[in-house]
């Protein structure tokens, strides 16, 4: 058993939160755990602003106790970077690192980062090598099923990636030129999983938004954990409602009134954190899930896109007259 499945060990469902840029910070990852969230990592860092100690990456790192098992995600191009990134990161002492080899986002890609990589697979394998030679705390994967449609080698890519000494890959179902299009094909990920050759833990990402099409996917793909990531944004609750089903637990709704107080609580420490100008612009993409089954809440919604200060915002949420 490696260190990284002795720490899954721990839970009869591996439930993990996925990193999200501009959603999972310290805040928030504290809120999913609460709920529920089993394991949770850090929004992506990238190892060139990691190396020259720039503040907001700095921030990214920053995680309490109560959150681990916590993993700190890097992304990066260049072996001497991500090295150097990887011992900047291990230093922050998280459980493990995960290298983020999936980001479809242009600024990334064109760098060679995130995705890009899967152009190159001989490349991946080498600097996942080098990171992993570079730490002592295990080293993890996020990455995609390829490229584009007619190129899909994750099946061979995990094993690659096994054999440089990866202790886990966390697959979303789809190629980059997908984006996030179309539907996560998770009989991909099922058949990595299957691959006899394979040891080390797969997590399966892409679409879950339910308890129960988790737990059905979870027993279908035979995966090792679930990740949840658009599907928890605003809705902290996605991860208690998962367990119910796992646990055959009964489900309950939140009354508007709690769902306020959890939206106010996630506003009021990020801005004790990020200040009020940042806290009040990353909330906003917080509300839709937040509210999502209120049928008034329209109105309070278009308020709260120009809301500046956190006072505006409770005002508008606990006004009775909107
Ligand atoms: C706003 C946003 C930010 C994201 N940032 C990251 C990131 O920092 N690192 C990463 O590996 N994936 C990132 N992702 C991808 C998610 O982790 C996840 O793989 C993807 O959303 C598919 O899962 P889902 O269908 O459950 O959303 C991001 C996705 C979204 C929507």
């Amino acid at each position: 058993m490696n260190r990284y499945q002795e720490i899954l060990s721990n839970f009869p469902f591996p439930l993990y939160l996925a990193p999200m840029e501009g959603v999972t910070d310290e805040v928030y990852r504290n809120i999913c755990k609460e709920l529920g969230a089993d394991i949770v990592i850090s929004e992506f860092i990238s190892s060139d602003a990691l190396i020259r100690d720039i503040d907001a990456s700095l921030q990214k790192m920053l995680f309490s106790e109560h959150q681990r098992p916590f993993g700190i995600q890097i992304f990066g191009h260049d072996e001497i970077t991500l090295r150097q990134a990887a011992e900047k990161a291990a230093e922050a002492n998280p459980d493990f690192i995960d290298i983020n080899w999936g980001c479809p986002v242009k600024k990334i890609v064109s760098k060679g980062a995130g995705s890009a990589i899967l152009k190159n697979i001989p490349l991946m394998i080498s600097l996942t090598q080098a990171v992993v030679a570079s730490v002592k705390i295990p080293v993890t994967v996020k990455t995609r099923l390829g490229w584009e449609e007619h190129n899909k080698p994750i099946i061979t890519v995990a094993e690659q990636l096994q054999d440089v000494g990866i202790q886990a890959i966390t697959i979303h179902g789809r190629t980059r030129s997908q984006m996030y299009s179309g539907h996560a094909d998770w009989t991909l990920i099922g058949q990595t999983k299957e691959n006899p050759r394979l040891q080390i833990p797969v997590i399966g990402n892409g679409d879950i938004d339910s308890g129960t099409k988790a737990i059905d996917y979870y027993q279908r793909y035979h995966v090792d954990g679930i990740m949840v990531g658009r599907a928890a944004i605003g809705n902290p609750w996605i991860f208690e409602e998962i367990k119910n089903v796992f646990y055959q637990r009964e489900n309950h709704d939140y009354s508007y009134e709690q769902r306020v107080a959890m939206c106010l609580r996630h506003l009021q420490e990020t801005a004790e954190i990020k200040g009020e100008k940042k806290a009040v612009l990353e909330m906003r993409c917080h509300y839709a899930g937040y509210f999502k089954a209120i049928p008034f809440f329209k109105e309070k919604k278009i308020k709260l896109m120009r809301a500046t200060t956190v006072e505006e915002c409770r005002d508008i949420l606990m006004d009775k007259s909107l």
